[in-house]
This record gives structure tokens, C-alpha cells and sequence, in this order.
């Protein structure tokens, strides 16, 4: 006789946990996009963020919940994805959440208290019977505003006493939750002891049978995947996960990580999942690209080293037989096929096929539906690379590219944009730049052309573009600070640079540079001071900014990448200054009062 087996709920909490990564923002659009990959992807619940922390979260949770929620194109199940949002347990954040998710056809509220003794006695300095009644009632007010569908999580469970997770969790249950998520927030358990907390609150909580128990694991100590899969084993039937991993501090268990554990130990886990594996690696590409956390080479699954065989014994066996030393096959993960050599003869329709094939129909169709425009700037683009490539363009020139014009586009308005940099550095003498940028925003106009691909040279119409032109020169200890010195001085701006990185975009000699640079807003640097590369830490708290620049030239890409950042704060903070403020001050809850907003994004979660 065989046995259906359960279904595992995968609730992707890239969006939320994942976006509380050190140095991690994401805007709106970047967040819709990552959204909408992920309903390809197929995960059942997307945790879209915690719309209190601020109107920019709530906006994209809106959008998502709107745009995306209601889409079944490529999915399973033929169900659409459940949009959620997290709310701490008082009313002002649970309002907040439903406001922005109810749009969904399927949405939840994801709703939290700690419940261990470190935390009710110095953080929330609440009794324990403080904790059930604010849990409870908590559950309670999201049923109350419509919401079906409660999760309700034990912030810390992992170090919670045992008998106190039983009561609580049998009063939320009672009080209508109808998920129970058991976080191992500081990533303090192991497998042995995480599987036996979830086999024993499932065993002796109230009601237990009326929820969906959930694992929510952290990295701290390398052990979320194994911990989650513990969970599973013992009963929970949800997994709470991000791509690549990201997520506070070591990060957030990593969904390609359990999803394939499943998938290739298909006897062994008492469940089955409904997500769509040859999305895995496009997804995991999309989070690099759009969060600016570079994945570990030898991360498992998603690594750019976790498919590669260097010693000649296990190279010989891979091509005797790829069982011998692969236990997934690429293809399966949908890492691309080796791509058709695309060079300067090539067609639009070839370049346009070939894009269609690396990003797949959907993400595809949301980027180039109605959008000519972009196809053609594109494709100008990869003309101009393919005539210095000799041995053809990549895909990941291609994806690089493009990745590049999204970038930008995503960016709000381009105020400035580099017109021409001179750059001398050696030996003995100091690097100077001097720097040309257009001011879109100011008259008189000028018609210039513009750095805007891989060779301004044969830059053709598109890239003419209308302002003022400003220059200015600076001397730096090295060309890449005299650089951006000389564009502080051009557009008088105040930045610290909190993180520069430069890398080549393919083998060889002829690669394009990608530069990715983050900053903050910093003391007054418009006198041409050098920008620090290492912030002091009271200097990091601010909002950072990230932008990126793609060259054949990496000085020429660390100026794009700087100025793409400096466009970027400056929309954000005009967003910023569109958007109503929510709701400020105290909010009153039983044991205390909390703040109604959050001063930061990590507050209490
Ligand atoms: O790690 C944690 O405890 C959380 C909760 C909000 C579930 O992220
Ligand atoms: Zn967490």
C-alpha cells in the first residue's frame, strides 16, 4: 500500500528576515521582483516584510500582496502564493500588517512575543502571565480585523522553558492561531535538542492538532538546515527559510539547502514539497544580484564551486559517469546549459531568445512586456561588447548587462550621470581624476553623450543626454578615492563609503569590471575629503545606499557604481519625504507600553 505524504508548507522569509541582513535594502520594485520570482519558484508562503517598520515596507508588502498574490502561472499547486506579514503582538502593528496584505487572495499575519526568561526579564520586563495575555490577545485582535489565517511564533523558543512553551502555545492555539512557529532565534540549538523541543510541544501542547507546527532556525552555529530538517522529522509540516541563506547575523536556514536535502532523500523525509527545483539557482542568481550578498564559492547548492570538479581522479570519474561524484545533477537546480556562442554576427532575435532561456518566462515577461525600449538599449549594448570580445559574449556578460540597465532603471530618477573621467595614478605620484557629470535636473541644456555603455565611443542616440555639465578634479591616495573625491566635490555630497567591491564579470583578460558600492550618509565630506572606507560604528546606523557600475574600465565602473548610489539616496529620500508618516509615540499594551514605531528595523525581532 503506498502512503500519501504530507505536503511541506515552505514560507520563504527572504523578503523579511532575509532583508534584515546587515547592510541588506531592497526598494520596492527590487522587492516585487524577488516576489514574483519566488511564486515561480513555488514556495507556498512568502513572508513580504513587517510593514509597521516603515512606509516603505508597508508599500512593497502592498504591492506584493496586490501584484503578486493573486498569480498561479508556473505554480504546482495551481494555488497562489500566501503573502504574509510580521507584526510584534500589539494592535498598532497587527492593523498595519492586514492594511497592507489583505489584498492577497490568500494572506496570513505573523505575529510574535518572546517567551524566554532572558528576554521577558530584560527586554520586555514582563511576567510570564504578562506574556500569555499579550500573546493571546494579540492572536485574538488579527482574527478580529478578518484575517483567517495566524501564525504565531515564541520569539527565542529555543531557550524557552518547555512547560511555559506548552501553556502559551495551548493558549494562542485556543485563541484561534493556526500556525505555531518555533524559532531557534539566536541559532543556539542542536539537531538532537531542536527535534526533541518540536516532538515535545507537538506531544504535550493543548490542541496541538489544530495548528501547523513550524521550524524557524538560525545559522549562528552552522546548523539551521540540520536543525530544520530535525523539526521536519519530528513532526513540523512548515519550514521557514530564505534563499542563499540570508537573513540576521550567520542568517536564516537556507531553502535550496532543505528543499533539496528532501528532493534527494526522497524515502527518508516523511514529506513532499511543491516547489519547482529548476528555479533554484535563477532565484538564488536574482537574490545576489538585487541584495549585494555574494554568495560563499563553496556554498552548498547555489556556490559557484558546488557543481565544479578540480582533482583528476574525480574528474576522471565525472566523465566515466557524473553519478560517481555528483549527487544532483545541475540541470536540476536549473543551472543554464552551456550557452550557444552569441558574438557580433549574432541577431536580436538570438541575443532575445537567449535572454528569454537565461531568466525563464516569467521574470522575463515582467521585465520586457510592452518595454521595447529596453530590449533595444540592450542589444545596442551587447553589439558594443561583442565587437571587443573576440571569443563571443557570455551569458553572464548578458546577465550582467542587463542586470546593469535594471539596476538603473529600478533606481528612481538618474539626477547625474558621468560624462567623462580622466584618471592618472602610478608610482611615486599622486592619482588625480577629474570628473565630468551631468546635472539632468538643471538648465542650460547641453546635449552630451553620456558613459553609458560598454564603449561611449560608438554610444549612439540613447545614451545623449540633456543638463548641466559640471567638473571638477581631486587628488586621492589612490585612483579609486580620487575618483570619488572628485564627485563629492562635483555634487557636494556628504558620504561614507561602507563597502567597495570590484570583480570581473567573466574569465579573461577582456572581462567587464562590476563595481558594487554601498553608502551612508556621513559627516560633511563636500570639501573633496577622501571617503573613509571603514564607517565608525555610530556612523553606521543610517540607511544605506546601494549602487553598482558595470565597465570595461573598472575605474570607469566604480564611478558609475558611485554615482548610481548617490541617484539612488537622493530618490529615496525624496520617496521619503512623498510618503505619509505612520502613527508615532507609545502604544500602551498590558505590562508596559512599546513603541508604536520601530526606531530601527530590528527592533524586537
Ligand atoms: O528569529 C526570530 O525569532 C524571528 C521571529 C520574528 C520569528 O525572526
Ligand atoms: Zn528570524
Amino acid at each position: 500500500m503506498t502512503h500519501e505524504k504530507d505536503s511541506l508548507i515552505v514560507f520563504d522569509t527572504t523578503l523579511r528576515d532575509g532583508e534584515q541582513s546587515p547592510g541588506v535594502t531592497l526598494n520596492e520594485n527590487e522587492k516585487v521582483e524577488i516576489a514574483l520570482q519566488l511564486s515561480r519558484l513555488g514556495v507556498d508562503i512568502c513572508e513580504a516584510g513587517f510593514p509597521i517598520a516603515s512606509p516603505g515596507d508597508f508599500a512593497a508588502v502592498k504591492r506584493i500582496a496586490q501584484e503578486v498574490g493573486p498569480l498561479i502561472e508556473g505554480r504546482k499547486t495551481g494555488k497562489p502564493m500566501r503573502i504574509c506579514a510580521l507584526a510584534r503582538a500589539v494592535p498598532a502593528d497587527i492593523e498595519r500588517a492586514y492594511e497592507a496584505i489583505k489584498y492577497a487572495p490568500s494572506n496570513r499575519i505573523h505575529t510574535f512575543l518572546a517567551t524566554s526568561d532572558i528576554h521577558l526579564q530584560y527586554k520586555l520586563k514582563i511576567t510570564r502571565e504578562e506574556c500569555i495575555a499579550r500573546a493571546t490577545a494579540a492572536v485574538k485582535y488579527a482574527k478580529s480585523l478578518g484575517c483567517e489565517d495566524v501564525e504565531f511564533s515564541p520569539e527565542d523558543a529555543g531557550r524557552s522553558d518547555r512547560d511555559f512553551l506548552c501553556t502559551i502555545l495551548g493558549a494562542v492555539i485556543e485563541a484561534g492561531a493556526t500556525t505555531l512557529n518555533i524559532p531557534d532565534t539566536v541559532g543556539y540549538n542542536t539537531p538532537e535538542e531542536f527535534g526533541s523541543l518540536m516532538r515535545h510541544l507537538i506531544a504535550n501542547t493543548p490542541g496541538s492538532d489544530k495548528a501547523i507546527w513550524s521550524t524557524h532556525c538560525h545559522n549562528d552555529l552552522g546548523l539551521a538546515t540540520a536543525n530544520t530538517l530535525s523539526g521536519v522529522l519530528n513532526g513540523a509540516r512548515q519550514v521557514e527559510v530564505a534563499v542563499n541563506g540570508i537573513g540576521e547575523r550567520a542568517g536564516n536556514t537556507s531553502l535550496e539547502e532543505v528543499v533539496m536535502a528532501i528532493h534527494t532523500h526522497p524515502d527518508y523525509f516523511p514529506v513532499r514539497h511543491n516547489v519547482d527545483t529548476y528555479q533554484i539557482y535563477p532565484t538564488s542568481q536574482l537574490v545576489t544580484k538585487r541584495t549585494g550578498m555574494v554568495i560563499q564559492p563553496n556554498k552548498a547548492i547555489v556556490g559557484s564551486n558546488a557543481f565544479a570538479h578540480e582533482s583528476g581522479i574525480h574528474q576522471d570519474g565525472v566523465l566515466k559517469n557524473k553519478l560517481t561524484y555528483e549527487i544532483i545533477q545541475p540541470e536540476v537546480i536549473g543551472l543554464p546549459p552551456p550557452a550557444l556562442f552569441l558574438g557580433k554576427h549574432s541577431g536580436r532575435n538570438a541575443f532575445k531568445t537567449r535572454i528569454e532561456e537565461l531568466l525563464g518566462s516569467v521574470v522575463y515577461a515582467h521585465h520586457f512586456h510592452e518595454k521595447p525600449a529596453l530590449l533595444n538599449s540592450l542589444f545596442g549594448k551587447f553589439k558594443s561588447l561583442a565587437d571587443t570580445k573576440k571569443n563571443g559574449v557570455s551569458d553572464d556578460d548578458i546577465l550582467a548587462l542587463l542586470d546593469d540597465e535594471l539596476h538603473i532603471r529600478a533606481s528612481g530618477e538618474q539626477v547625474y550621470q558621468l560624462k567623462s573621467l580622466h584618471v592618472m595614478s602610478g608610482s611615486g605620484v599622486s592619482a588625480t581624476a577629474t570628473v565630468t557629470i551631468i546635472d539632468t535636473t538643471r538648465e542650460p541644456a547641453v546635449t552630451s553623450p553620456i558613459i553609458g555603455s560598454p564603449r561611449s565611443e560608438q554610444a549612439g542616440q540613447e545614451n545623449q543626454v540633456a543638463g548641466l555639465e559640471l567638473s571638477d578634479a581631486a587628488v586621492g591616495h589612490g585612483p579609486v578615492h580620487a575618483v570619488f573625491s572628485a564627485i563629492n566635490r562635483v555634487i557636494g555630497c556628504h558620504n561614507v563609503l561602507a563597502a567597495y567591491e570590484v570583480k570581473a564579470v567573466t574569465e579573461g583578460s577582456d572581462s567587464l569590471g562590476k563595481v558594487v558600492v554601498r553608502i551612508h550618509e556621513g559627516p560633511d565630506s563636500s570639501q573633496g575629503q577622501i571617503p573613509k572606507l571603514i564607517p565608525r560604528f555610530e556612523e553606521i546606523d543610517s540607511a544605506t545606499y546601494q549602487g553598482q557600475g558595470i565597465d570595461e574600465d573598472i575605474l570607469v565602473a566604480s564611478a558609475k557604481a558611485y554615482i548610481n548610489a548617490i541617484n539612488r539616496m537622493k530618490s529615496a529620500k525624496e520617496r521619503q519625504s512623498k510618503l505619509e508618516p505612520v502613527q508615532r509615540g507609545e502604544i500602551e499594551v498590558i505590562g508596559g507600553v512599546v513603541p508604536s514605531v520601530p526606531e530601527s528595523r530590528n527592533v524586537d525581532v
